[in-house]
């Protein structure tokens, strides 16, 4: 079954040859006894151009050639006549290795995305999803190469865990007891102790917590893996599973680590423009024309640095000039995506790290300022996107983290393990969480996070 792919096929000036292509028809087209068959096998956007007469293939079989079918061809390179192409295959031989009737769900083209969703398994066959997938894998393999040239460690922290990160409660509980027959004790509570762990426990909403203690020993640290979150936001920018990049450094503070969050998001886009030119260009061309615009933009301006206060002196300033938002942003306000888009794309019109938030809106972890109010956040927020990383300073005072911790009523049984970071040798250290599927959205000009991941998991859905 020795092959060549198309990528190769396309790139190969040895005319003559023969040549093994296969893959799946996505048109084909005749006239005046010779047939050309658009025929794509997902290694690029492009496809190979196959010609054949029909005088030297048994009618049954060109018959079986429709849109959707799957062919082994053998055949002659040659080069091709056509514009746009440099090599097509003359056809000796065609077999259809699997055939596709009419009834095949991708007959007609633009077909909605919502529709695509519900015939996941054809989903990548098409152009676009083609592009988003092979954009995504790219990404994954430029966060591997920037951290491990960093000198950066791939840590693998766990998807069960009991510990709730973020503290926002949104977990997904895991658990292996009979659902129609809970046993509770005398109050009400259910009895955990014979669950397969012991104890209550879940996906986990970050792996942070656990990454502290690698950072916090090896350095320099980072993890990227699906991350579970029970939030019923039916948003284009949320997910039920997603995966998320998250690195936490030793010895970093809030300049090191706003240093680090540009140079990384800048080096993955820098990547998709160097390595995924074909299916950047096809996107631009059919999914939004200012993509690749958008994306060399971002590569030249300098992120603003915004401290929360500020940003919310200038949202007040656009209110009084007229601007109409739908959520309030007061300050000690949550900002809502409308006003972080507003920061973004149209009063600076480029990327913002916004610092500094108000304690009471971010999580425990976080290294208090000396103000007493606001905590050292570090979030990047992304036109089109909203916040695309979420980031902080880490408390490492181990006095000063009890106390907010106290402050919140949070247990601390179950972070003794967290804390003795801080009892015993504790750094200075900083980190943040980029959303994988967020950073492709930004790449690839989709408009719905469901549409750049294989699988979407969303409230109600878990289909396939
Ligand atoms: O801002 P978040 O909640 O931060 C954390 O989880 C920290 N523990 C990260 C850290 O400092 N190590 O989430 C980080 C990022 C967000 O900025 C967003 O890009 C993405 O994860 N994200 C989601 N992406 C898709 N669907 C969801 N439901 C998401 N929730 C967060
Ligand atoms: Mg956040």
């Amino acid at each position: 079954m020795k092959r060549t792919k198309v990528i190769d096929a396309l790139k190969r000036t040895d005319f003559g040859s023969e040549i093994t292509v296969m893959g799946w028809v996505r048109s084909k087209r005749g006239s005046k006894g010779i047939f050309f068959i658009a025929l794509n096998d997902g290694s690029t956007i492009k496809n190979i151009q196959i010609v054949g007469e029909d005088q030297n293939f048994d009618e049954e079989t060109v018959k079986l050639i429709t849109t959707g079918a799957c062919l082994r061809v053998v055949g002659t390179l040659v080069e091709s006549p056509a514009a746009g192409q440099a090599s097509e295959v003359q056809a000796r031989q065609i077999e259809v290795l699997g055939t596709c009737d009419n009834t095949y769900p991708l007959q007609k083209k633009g077909a909605s995305w919502e529709y695509l969703r519900t015939v996941a398994h054809m989903r990548p066959r098409t152009n676009t999803f083609g592009a988003v997938l092979r954009i995504r894998h790219n990404m994954a393999m430029a966060i591997h190469t920037y951290f491990h040239q960093h000198g950066f460690f791939y840590f693998h922290t766990p998807l069960i865990t009991a510990s709730d990160c973020e503290g926002a409660g949104n977990m997904f509980q895991v658990t292996t007891k009979n659902l129609y027959d809970l046993r509770r004790d005398d109050e009400g509570k259910i009895d955990y102790s014979d669950d397969f762990f012991g104890q209550q426990v879940a996906l986990t909403v970050s792996g942070q917590l656990e990454g502290e203690l690698g950072a916090t020993a090896l350095g320099q640290i980072y993890t990227f893996g699906p991350t579970f979150r029970a939030e019923n936001s039916n948003t284009p920018r949320h997910l039920a599973e997603f995966w998320m990049i998250e690195p936490e450094m030793a010895f970093y503070d809030k300049q090191d680590l706003m240093d680090l969050e540009e140079d990384f998001i800048k080096y993955c886009v820098r990547w998709a423009l160097d390595n995924c030119r074909d299916d950047l260009e096809f996107l631009n061309k059919m999914v939004d024309k200012t993509l690749l615009e958008r994306l060399e933009g971002v590569l030249k301006e300098s992120f603003v640095r915004l401290p929360y206060t500020e940003g919310i002196e200038i949202l007040q300033q656009a209110i009084k000039d007229g601007k109409k938002f739908e959520f309030p942003c007061e300050w000690g306000d949550d900002l809502a995506s409308e006003h972080e888009r507003y920061l973004v794309e149209e009063h600076f019109k480029k990327p913002v790290i916004m610092t500094d938030y108000p304690k009471e809106i971010k999580a425990f972890y976080m290294k208090l300022n000396d103000d007493g109010r606001t905590m050292q956040g570090t979030d990047v927020l992304f036109p089109q996107i909203g916040e695309i990383i979420g980031g902080s300073v880490r408390e490492e005072n181990y006095d000063k983290l009890m106390a907010e911790i106290n402050r919140r009523g949070m247990e601390t049984e179950k972070l003794e393990w967290y804390l003795d970071t801080r009892r015993w040798g504790s750094c200075p250290h900083a980190g943040f969480g980029l959303g994988f599927e967020r950073l492709i959205l930004f790449v690839t000009g989709m408009q719905n996070i469901r549409d750049v991941i294989p699988f979407p998991r969303t409230p109600k859905n878990c289909e396939f």
